[in-house]
C-alpha cells in the first residue's frame, strides 16, 4: 500500500515574546505559579493588525514547501487546521490559497482545537493513499491573543496560550518501511462544553432568549447581544483540572492503541511529541510510558500552548535540532477540546 512521508516541514513564531512576569502586569498571576503549574516560561504573541492566523500559516508552509523540494503552484491540496480563524467564515484555508498564489485546488478547514493537526495529517495521509493527491499541504497555525482575555478573571486560560503556525508537506513515499504507520482519531461530545467559546454561534438563541436586548422576533436572532459581548461572552471557557484528568488518561491510551496497531511497544519509540497542553501532562504521560527525557520531545516553555500549531512546531524543531532522524519511529499525540484526542505514527 502507498504510504505518505513528510517530505518537507516548517514553522513560524511571531517575534514578540511574552514572559510571566510581562503578563502579570496585566492581572493577578505570577512567573512561579505559571511555570509551576505549566512549565510555561513565556510565549510568543503576533502582532495586533499585522498578522493573523492565515499569515502565519503561510509562513510556516513557505519553509515546509520549500524543504519538500515543491513550489507553491505544485501544492495539490490544502488541510488547515485552527480555532482561530481569520474570520468566522471562509476559513484560513482558501486565504492560504490565495496569498500563495495556489492554483484552485481543494481547500479544507478542521476545527479539531489541540487535535487538529494530528487530524489534519490523517486526513492528508488517506488521500496520499488513495493516490488522489500527491502534494498535500497541512497546516496548523492560531492567533489566540486576538481572543484572550488578560484579566485575572481568565488567567487560568490566557496565561497558558500562545500564537504561532507549523505546516507539512506530505507526499508519496516509495522507501520500504518509510512513511506514516497509522493514525488514531478519537472524541467524545459529553464534556463538549468544558473547554470552549459559545459566542458568536448558532446556539445562541437558545441562550439569549429573554436576556436584555435580544430581539423579539419569530425569525433570526443573534450571535450574542451587546451586553453580552461587553460582560466578556466571547472569551474562551475551561474547566482546566477536568481537562487535565482527562487528557492523562486519553494521551497514554491513544499512544498505546498506536503502538498496538503496529506490534511495537513504548520501547520502540524514538520521540514522542505531544500536543504542548502543559508541561506536567507531558511528564506524566513520559512516565507512564517509561521513556527517557531525551525521547520526548517538549517546548512549551518557549511557545506556551498553541493548540493545533503546537504538534507541528515541537515537530519541527525536534527536526532541526536533529533529534529527527531517518528511520527513527515518530510519535504524535494529542488532546483537547472537545473532547477529541488523536495518534500518529511515523517511520521518519
Ligand atoms: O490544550 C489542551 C487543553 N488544555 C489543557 O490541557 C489544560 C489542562 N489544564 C491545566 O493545564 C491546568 O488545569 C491549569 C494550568 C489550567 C490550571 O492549573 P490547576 O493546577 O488545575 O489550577 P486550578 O484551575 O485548580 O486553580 C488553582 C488555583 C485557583 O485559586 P483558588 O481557587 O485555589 O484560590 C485559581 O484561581 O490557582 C488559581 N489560578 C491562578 N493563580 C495565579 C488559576 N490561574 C492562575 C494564574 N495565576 N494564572
Amino acid at each position: 500500500m502507498q504510504r505518505s512521508k513528510i517530505a518537507g516541514i516548517g514553522y513560524y513564531v511571531p517575534k514578540n515574546v511574552y514572559t510571566n512576569t510581562d503578563l502579570s502586569r496585566f492581572m493577578e498571576t505570577s512567573d512561579e505559579w505559571i511555570q509551576e503549574r505549566t512549565g510555561i516560561k513565556e510565549r510568543r504573541f503576533a502582532d495586533r493588525l499585522g498578522e493573523t492566523t492565515t499569515t502565519m500559516g503561510i509562513e510556516a508552509a513557505k519553509i515546509a514547501i520549500e524543504r519538500a523540494g515543491i513550489t507553491a503552484q505544485d501544492v495539490d491540496f490544502i488541510i488547515f487546521a485552527t480555532l482561530s480563524p481569520d474570520y468566522y467564515f471562509p476559513g484560513c484555508g482558501v486565504l492560504l490559497q490565495r496569498e500563495m498564489k495556489m492554483k484552485e485546488i481543494g481547500a479544507l478547514d478542521i476545527r479539531n482545537q489541540c487535535s487538529g493537526f494530528v487530524y489534519a495529517l490523517s486526513v492528508a495521509d488517506q488521500f496520499i493513499k488513495t493516490g488522489m493527491y500527491k502534494n498535500i499541504l497541512v497546516v496548523g497555525s492560531e492567533k489566540h491573543s486576538f481572543a484572550m482575555d488578560f484579566e485575572t478573571r481568565s488567567r487560568n486560560v490566557s496565561v497558558i496560550f500562545g500564537d504561532g503556525a507549523g505546516a507539512v508537506v506530505l507526499q508519496p513515499t516509495q522507501k520500504e518501511g518509510q512513511g506514516i504507520l497509522s493514525t488514531h482519531l478519537h472524541s467524545d461530545g459529553a464534556d463538549a462544553e468544558l473547554l470552549a467559546m459559545f459566542y458568536p454561534g448558532s446556539n445562541a438563541n437558545k441562550w439569549l432568549k429573554d436576556k436584555p436586548g435580544y430581539p423579539d422576533q419569530e425569525l433570526g436572532g443573534l450571535f450574542m447581544t451587546a451586553e453580552q459581548l461587553e460582560g466578556g461572552a466571547a472569551l474562551p471557557y475551561m474547566d482546566g483540572p477536568a481537562v487535565f484528568k482527562k487528557a492523562v488518561v486519553k494521551f497514554p491510551e491513544v499512544i498505546n492503541e498506536a503502538l498496538k496497531a503496529n506490534n511495537l511497544t513504548a520501547a520502540d519509540i524514538d520521540l514522542l511529541v505531544p500536543h504542548q497542553a502543559n508541561l506536567r501532562i507531558s511528564q506524566y504521560v513520559q512516565q507512564l510510558l517509561g521513556l527517557p527525557d531525551e525521547k520526548v520531545f517538549n517546548n512549551i516553555q518557549k511557545y506556551g500552548n498553541t493548540t493545533a500549531a503546537s504538534v507541528p512546531i515541537a515537530l519541527c524543531e525536534a527536526w532541526e535540532s536533529g533529534k529527527v532522524k531517518e528511520g527513527d519511529l515518530v510519535c504524535l499525540a494529542a488532546f483537547g477540546s472537545g473532547f477529541t484526542w488523536a495518534s500518529a505514527l511515523i517511520r521518519w
